[in-house]
């Protein structure tokens, strides 16, 4: 067991002092869009990389040039002393690898979703401000480079009246995620959830919903009606039984709408169609790869950010929490 820390961030807020960053799992999302954006910050040292499965631990420290690698997490805190910790691995994994380090005062960036259960997220909210840790959830969607500037181009005229959350899957035989560990709103189309909810702005006031289990026992089919304190109101439209992947977002304001597809496009209107205008979303990022405009390096880059100017990111843990409780809604408010 690691000795007692001090709260994070040691070195990291010294002026031009790197972050130390420690690595836990070298599986699909380290590999594809995590590490490849760590490794593009100047401002980011990777101290060390752990897993458990020893061919995988090996080709992802070729992979990205790491050169302390170890099968234990607690060993590799204990001997690289990081500022901040990731630990990316599936939900029902996580949370013990979670729990110890929050205890550790370590800052932490973890995958969404946070936990299996509310009631786990909750508890892992808590050991982050019992320990004043900084968190956050890979939420990318918050940060996805077009998402972000359409929303600017809407809130120029005033508030989002409505948002629209689209996301659709073709996987009928799903019996949820990880062989049933966990269901698909929770793992998986909380995605859209949370960027709706992340567009109202405030505190959900009102949920009516219409889950469906289409063609097998479990619920595959998920269309809610989400009213905010912000005046706003989402919608939710998710399924997991449609033609393919598909995910796309509106919003709209005072006579102004957008309308984004970050994998292929996005367009503006704006005075009943007098102004259109364009967004290419692979333009916006800071490279070609589907990691710089899906949000993926977005999101790594606001996290190293504010470990070093030691404030919550967006989707720190407490707020992580309020998407599991709209997850929640959305089941038990079911018509
Ligand atoms: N944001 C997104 O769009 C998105 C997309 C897909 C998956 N995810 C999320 O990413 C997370 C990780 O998924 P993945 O597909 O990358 O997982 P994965 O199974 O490919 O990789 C997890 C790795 O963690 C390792 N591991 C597990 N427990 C460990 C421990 N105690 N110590 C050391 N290593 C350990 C495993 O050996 C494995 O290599 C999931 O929560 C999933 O929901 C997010």
């Amino acid at each position: 067991m690691a000795k007692s820390r001090k709260a994070a961030t040691g070195a990291a807020g010294k002026k031009g002092a790197k972050v130390k960053v420690a690595l836990i799992g070298a599986g699909g999302m380290a590999n594809s869009v995590h590490y490849p954006s760590l490794v593009e910050f100047k401002d980011v040292k990777i101290v060390g990389l752990c897993d458990v499965m020893q061919d995988k631990l090996q080709a992802t420290a070729e992979k990205f040039g790491i050169d302390k690698t170890f099968t234990d997490y607690q060993k590799m805190i204990e001997e690289t002393a990081p500022d901040a910790v990731y630990a990316l691995m599936p939900p029902h994994h996580v949370y013990d690898v979670a729990a110890w380090a929050l205890k550790q005062k370590l800052n932490l960036f973890v995958e969404k979703p946070l936990a299996l259960t509310t009631y786990q997220a909750k508890t892992l909210a808590h050991h982050a401000e019992q320990n004043g840790c900084i968190t956050m959830v890979g939420f990318q969607r918050r940060h996805v480079p077009a998402i972000v500037e359409a929303r600017k181009m809407v809130e120029k005229r005033g508030p989002i009246h409505t948002a629209v959350g689209i996301f659709y899957k073709d996987a009928p035989e799903a019996l949820g995620y990880y062989g049933g560990a966990i269901d698909i709103l929770t793992s998986d189309a909380i995605h859209a959830a949370d960027l709706v909810r992340w567009l109202g702005n405030s505190e959900v006031k009102s949920v009516a919903s219409d889950v469906r289990s289409i063609g097998r026992d479990f619920p595959n089919c998920f269309h809610a009606l989400i009213t905010f304190e912000s005046g706003m109101t989402g919608v939710l439209l998710a399924n997991w039984c449609s033609g393919r992947r598909f995910y796309k977002c509106e919003m709209h304001g005072s006579s102004i709408a957008a309308f984004i597809d970050p994998d292929e496009s996005g367009v503006v209107y704006a005075d009943n169609g007098a102004t259109e205008e364009q967004i290419d979303p692979k333009a916006l990022g800071p490279g070609d790869q589907p990691y710089h405009y899906l949000g993926f390096w977005q999101e790594n880059r606001h996290f190293i950010d504010c470990v070093k100017a030691k404030k919550q990111p967006t989707s720190c843990f407490s707020d992580a929490v309020k998407s599991m409780e709209l997850v929640d809604r959305i089941y038990s408010s079911t018509m």
